[in-house]
């Protein structure tokens, strides 16, 4: 066997003979791809598991084994028995997949270009420089718990597993911000502001006891006074579809639609998930759909590619499920595993060849799994 490194990270494992070249399904017709798909697992049976997050496309979504949010997919690749589990989401997930999973279980990415643009607003260059900035302040390892979504590379969770902290996903938030609360009397919160100021305000913490680290200011843009005073450090992330949603489209839904009822994600700005009714994961928003009755009218501001599917999902029910946006705003990385990388990567485990592997190094996995256990302890 012989292991070729791409990425630090990420290797091409070559069983026998050379492995099957993307440029083959490039450009292959759909329906030759899903077929390529339903015979690859097929051939491969409980070998290989799929997993889906619920912003993938339905030609991709369609051949998960589990769909489900961050927290139910992480929670379905530490159950899972297979020795291959492809994960149909981005980057941080197949991390995650990786760091969950036996040592003999591989994660594979289809294409390992999917990534998450909020992710890489964090890196462990400018959250260490953080910690030892806000040491001017105050002893961190004594009154701050590092807190991370989910959405955040795996060198990031080892930090918070090294430092007393711990990970959250949407789904969540506030059970692990009291978590971290009971442990030290401030938080840092990493990469997401809104999900850690919607969290916050949810649990009763005035908006002016949250302030915004700004990491490309010394100090994060703040004095050491404001710095003691706070209650939560938020850095300062966003998820860049999750802000194209704003107040005024709400505003207009209400005007038109007085009986209708507004759902978002936490990743949304404070403003929306204050005139919204519903706040939560995508398994959440998901959940609160269906159990609505029919006819109920939905305004969604969360991911184009769910928002869609659950539209024609309830149209038989007579409810109407719309956009937030009038844009199109989809996550973009997502939508880069798409048929030809998902048949390409399954045609190539059942040629006996191992293609983008997700592969943590073993020091930083074994500090990033204290956090994730300590999170999936806590929910
Ligand atoms: P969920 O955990 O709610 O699925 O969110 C993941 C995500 O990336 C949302 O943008
Ligand atoms: Fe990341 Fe936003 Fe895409 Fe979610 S929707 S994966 S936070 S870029």
């Amino acid at each position: 066997m012989t292991i070729q490194s791409l990425h630090p990270q990420e290797a091409v494992i070559a069983v026998k003979g050379a492995s099957l070249p993307f440029s083959d399904y490039a450009d292959l017709p759909d329906a030759a791809c899903q077929a390529r798909i339903a015979a690859a697992k097929q051939t491969l049976g409980q070998r290989v598991v799929i997993l889906g997050h619920h912003y993938q496309r339905d030609d991709v979504i369609q051949h998960a084994d589990f769909t489900g949010d961050s927290l139910k997919l992480s929670r379905s690749a530490a159950a899972s028995a297979a020795e291959y589990i492809v994960f149909c989401g981005v980057h941080f997930m197949a991390e995650v997949a990786d760091i969950l999973s036996r040592p003999d279980q591989t994660a594979i990415l289809p294409d390992l270009a999917a990534g998450c643009s909020m992710a890489d607003m964090a890196n462990l260059a400018k959250v260490r420089r953080c910690w030892r900035e806000l040491a001017e302040a105050l002893d961190p390892d004594e009154a701050v718990t590092p807190v991370t979504y989910i959405n955040s590379s795996a060198d990031l969770k080892a930090f918070c597993g090294e430092h007393g902290g711990i990970v959250c996903t949407s789904s969540n938030a506030q059970k692990i911000l009291q978590w971290a609360f009971d442990r030290r009397e401030k938080v840092l919160f990493f990469p997401d502001q809104h999900l850690g100021r919607n969290t916050g305000y949810k649990m009763g913490i005035p908006l002016e006891d949250m302030v915004l680290w700004d990491f490309d200011q010394p100090l994060g843009g703040l004095t050491p006074d404001q710095i003691r005073r706070a209650k939560i450090i938020l850095w300062k992330g966003l998820c860049s579809v999750h802000q194209m949603f704003n107040p005024q489209q709400i505003r207009r839904f209400r005007e038109q639609t007085p009986d209708g009822l507004v759902i978002a994600h936490p990743e949304c700005s404070f403003d929306v998930c204050q005139l919204s009714d519903y706040v939560g994961s995508t398994e959440y928003i998901i959940k609160t759909i269906a159990d609505s009755p029919p006819g109920a009218h939905w305004l969604v501001g969360t991911e184009l590619h769910l928002v869609s599917r659950l539209a024609e999902r309830f149209k038989a029910e007579n409810k109407t499920v719309r956009f937030m946006a009038s844009t199109v705003c989809m996550c973009s990385t997502m939508a880069r595993i798409d048929p030809p990388h998902l048949a390409w990567v399954l045609d190539n485990l059942a040629a006996g060849h191992v293609v983008n592997a997700i592969k943590v190094p073993p020091q930083e996995a074994e500090l990033a799994r204290v956090a994730l256990n300590r999170m999936l302890d806590a929910s």
